[in-house]
């Protein structure tokens, strides 16, 4: 498994993760959820990310039960919901992440996206939650360059982490400005949605042959050159949400080889980067 230094914190972090976004249910398919999670673990996806909104919580349990045992292993990232985010309630919020996730520490935490909150309260938190040992990193979710300069000068004492946002083939605007800006910052982007949900390009589409030929050429499948391409950029990672063994399985697949740049360059034609700054994306 890949990895790269997780922005300036020189962290070593594996560029595909493991998302939980929607892994709650039934018991039977919550099982499958934790043995998914445990075997990427084991093949190395050990960055999880998941957030007090998943399942109402039931998310942050459900990863806690797959990282019992091997929480040293773990990357793990959680998210303070907006209306939560307040000084008191991001420490609430914190506290009860923890207990749900069976640990006494996030390697990350993030404010979800913005909230009515004024940042400076839930980055005086976050500081807070730093200082105590709650968490080692603190970054944001959804934040476009002004907002991530503005939730940093409110932290002066620490530097942001990380910033999270929607990164798919058909979703590239970040590519623009905040990929760089975070870059020169130091700021590690972790891009969600990889398989951007409903726009997963259709295979008899020209973008979807694009990519079946690709894969084809390396012995791979479509989404696993997915995942290369979107974690080609320094300092970016991508977490794609599994459900079972087998897609696990295909993602680890997803890194550990190397897209030639004429390969880079027909993603780049099918799937075109805005020629100009757009408002960021988020879902
Ligand atoms: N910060 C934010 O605002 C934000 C927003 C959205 C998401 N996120 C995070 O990002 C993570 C990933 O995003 P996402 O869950 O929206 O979308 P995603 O990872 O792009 O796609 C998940 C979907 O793809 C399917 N899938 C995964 N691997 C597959 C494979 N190898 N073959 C076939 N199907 C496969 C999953 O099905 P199965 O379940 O059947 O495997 C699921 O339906 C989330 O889980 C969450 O942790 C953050």
């Amino acid at each position: 498994m890949t990895q790269r230094p997780f922005g300036w914190t020189g962290e070593q972090v594996p560029v595909i993760g493991q998302g939980t976004w929607m892994i709650e249910g039934a018991a039977d398919a919550e099982r499958r959820s934790v043995d998914a999670l445990r075997a990427g673990i084991d093949l190395g996806l050990t960055h999880v990310d998941t957030a007090e909104m998943y399942g109402d919580g039931r998310a942050e349990e459900i990863a806690g039960q797959a990282i019992a045992g091997r929480r040293d292993k773990v990357f793990l990232v959680s998210k303070v919901l907006p209306s939560n985010a307040s000084y008191e309630g991001t420490l609430r919020a914190c506290e009860r992440s923890l207990q749900r996730l069976g640990t006494d520490r996030l390697d990350l935490y993030l404010l979800h996206w913005e909230s009515d909150q004024p940042i400076r309260e839930t980055m005086r938190a976050m500081a807070q939650l730093i200082d105590e040992g709650q968490i080692r990193f603190a970054g944001v979710s959804n934040f476009d360059v002004d907002r991530v300069r503005a939730a940093q000068s409110a932290l002066p004492n620490h530097r942001l982490a990380s910033n999270q946002v929607l990164y798919h083939l058909g979703e590239r605007g970040i590519e623009r400005t905040l990929i760089p800006y975070c870059q020169a910052q130091g700021i590690a982007v972790v891009g969600y949605t990889p398989f951007g949900r409903a726009k997963f390009p259709r295979p008899d589409s020209p973008g979807g042959c694009v990519l079946d030929a690709i894969a084809q050429r390396h012995g791979r499948t479509v989404r696993q050159v997915i995942l290369n391409f979107l974690t080609r950029l320094e300092g970016v990672f991508t977490i794609p949400k599994a459900g079972n063994l087998e897609h696990t399985r295909e993602n680890a697949g997803g890194t550990g080889w190397v897209l030639p740049p004429e390969d880079i360059a027909a993603i780049d034609r099918a799937f075109p980067a805005p020629s100009r700054a757009v408002p960021l994306a988020m879902l």
